[in-house]
């Protein structure tokens, strides 16, 4: 495709070769067990910025692991962009095309995006290219050969009750479609808790698309084929992870970021189309009525999660490459992999949001808070009440914003990544008495055991801009500034000045 940087990627381990030639990839030779030192492990090299880490001696009570297992894969910025093909530099465009492919009709910025990117409306109509003999079944695990024991399935925290499957891409498609029908196919990553040899419990939350599929099937009394993929190219892991439209097939979106349309196989037990360059596929079904009481596992925010009910899928064939790589993550407090990709999808985002809300000129979402709870703004404000708009916009427009609890206003001036400048402006634009929107009775997280109901609770809007008109009737402060003048006579005599500086702390 015209806008990659990097040469395209099939498969999971063509990215990781490029990583490792990059040295974005490192080995490990130490024996390491999949029970809690692995996350241990992985965390540290997350929280420094380090490289992904290719374990070659995971090991369990099982004993050694049969094959490799890959962690922290997305565990910088630079490596989310890589996935997506571009340098981190290019996001904000790609996020651009996104935008274009949000608008409801094709208006100008989706000719405009179409005419920059002339293969996209190709791509996204093209049908997959179908793979006869396909590497991901080079080896198959049948009837009493299937055992999810003999994957090296990573247990991350102390107290949870069995391993767990940490990156699945969770593949659906609703009744009523074909077998080979990719269009209507959803992709989406829910954990799975392993239940035994050939039973693991898949935990959708109720608004994802694989929940929704499954809905539809049980209505009809059916069990829903599925077909689990661990391990995948980046392109395809990345759309699983992506919020996209309805109407965009994860599958054939990611054609559109690898530059090659999607290489699908048929399933060998459960008629459902595979991706055919996969590490490693799970088929089978998710059953009708048979659910399974999952956790508590750690999640993204930092806790256990309550323990509840989902389904249970039966396993029918376990089928891989002939020497498969195993992808795995933990998920914790921030910073795990997921809030490193957040942080990813928030500049992704931003044009979208700008389509909506013109006067924004930045919008952070900081990991730190699980990223979506809590939003920080910078606007282009030229009117009284501008900054309760924008957060009533957010709240109200734009469904990743349907968890945020606190949404903080500031001017553009502020840089909205910068916690020193929010501080600044929480310190010196905002009264309480005025400034803040307290909304109560709203959609919230049912993760979130801090709202007085599950799933119901109370947002907060802080405007912290500088007010203007009918906002304040108290003359306002001018921000301090330097004169261009005085900053370029001192640049002048800057080097001379910082010369004198013995210590060499200043230059
Ligand atoms: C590592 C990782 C683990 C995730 N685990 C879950 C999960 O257990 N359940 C869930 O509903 N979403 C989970 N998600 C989020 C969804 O995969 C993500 O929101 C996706 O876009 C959902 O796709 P869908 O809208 O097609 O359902 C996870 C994401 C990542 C990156």
């Amino acid at each position: 495709m015209a806008f990659r940087d990097l040469p395209a990627f099939r498969n999971l381990r063509a990215f990781a070769r490029f990583l490792e030639q990059g040295k974005l990839l490192s080995r490990v030779h130490e024996p390491v067990s999949l029970v809690h030192d692995m996350t241990e492990v992985h965390h540290r090299v997350l929280v420094a910025g380090g490289p992904a880490l290719w374990f070659k001696n995971a090991f369990s009570e099982n004993g050694a692991a049969s094959m490799p297992v890959l962690a922290n894969l997305f565990g910088t910025p630079e490596r989310v962009a890589a996935g997506f093909g571009v340098n981190l530099s290019r996001i904000a465009e790609l996020g651009e095309l996104l935008a274009a492919l949000r608008e409801p009709a094709p208006v100008d910025g989706f000719k405009d995006a179409m005419s920059r990117w002339p293969l996209l409306r190709a791509a996204l109509a093209t049908r997959p290219h179908m793979i006869a003999r396909p590497d991901c079944q080079a080896e198959s695990w049948l009837a009493d050969d299937v055992d999810l024991a003999r994957l090296p399935i990573q247990t991350c925290w102390p107290g949870e009750p069995a391993p767990l499957i940490t990156w699945p891409l969770v593949i659906t498609r609703p009744p009523g479609t074909a077998a080979d029908d990719t269009t209507r196919m959803n992709i989406g990553v829910y954990r799975m808790q392993v239940l035994g040899r050939d039973r693991a419990i898949l935990r959708w939350l109720t608004h994802r698309g694989g929940a929704a599929h499954h809905r539809a099937w049980s209505r009809s009394g059916e069990d829903m084929p599925v077909a689990v993929v661990i391990g995948a190219d980046p392109a395809t892991i990345l759309s699983a992870v992506l919020p996209l439209p309805e109407t965009i097939s994860e599958l054939r979106f990611s054609g559109v970021l690898r530059g090659e349309r999607p290489r699908v196989a048929p399933a060998l037990t459960i008629p459902m189309l595979v991706p055919a360059d996969a590490e490693i596929v799970l088929e089978g079904y998710a059953s009708a009525t048979e659910t399974a009481r999952e956790g508590p596992y750690g999640d993204h925010t930092g806790y256990y999660n309550s323990v509840e009910s989902f389904p249970v899928m039966r396993i029918t064939a376990i089928t891989m490459r002939r020497d498969p790589i195993y992808l795995t993550t933990f998920t914790g407090r921030p910073p795990d992999e997921p809030s490193i990709i957040g942080a990813v999808f928030n500049d992704l985002a931003l044009p979208t949001m700008r389509r909506q809300i013109p006067e924004i000129v930045d919008v952070w979402l900081p990991p730190e808070a699980c990223s979506y709870r809590m939003a920080i703004v910078s606007i282009r404000k030229s009117y009284p009440g501008q900054a309760r708009r924008v957060m009533m916009a957010l709240w109200g427009m734009l469904p990743q914003f349907n968890y945020t609890k606190t949404i903080i206003v500031v001017d553009e001036d502020i840089d909205v990544r910068n916690w020193q400048d929010v501080a600044w402006a929480l310190a010196t634009r905002m009264d309480a008495s005025r400034d803040l929107t307290v909304l109560a009775g709203t959609p919230i997280d049912y993760l979130d055991f801090a709202s007085p109901e599950p799933g119901l609770g109370g947002k907060l809007g802080i405007d912290a801009t500088n007010k203007i008109g009918a906002e304040t009737h108290r003359e306002w402060g001018k921000t301090l500034q330097m004169s261009a003048q005085v900053r370029r006579r001192v640049d002048e005599i800057w080097p001379r000045v910082a010369a004198s500086f013995t210590d060499g702390a200043v230059r």
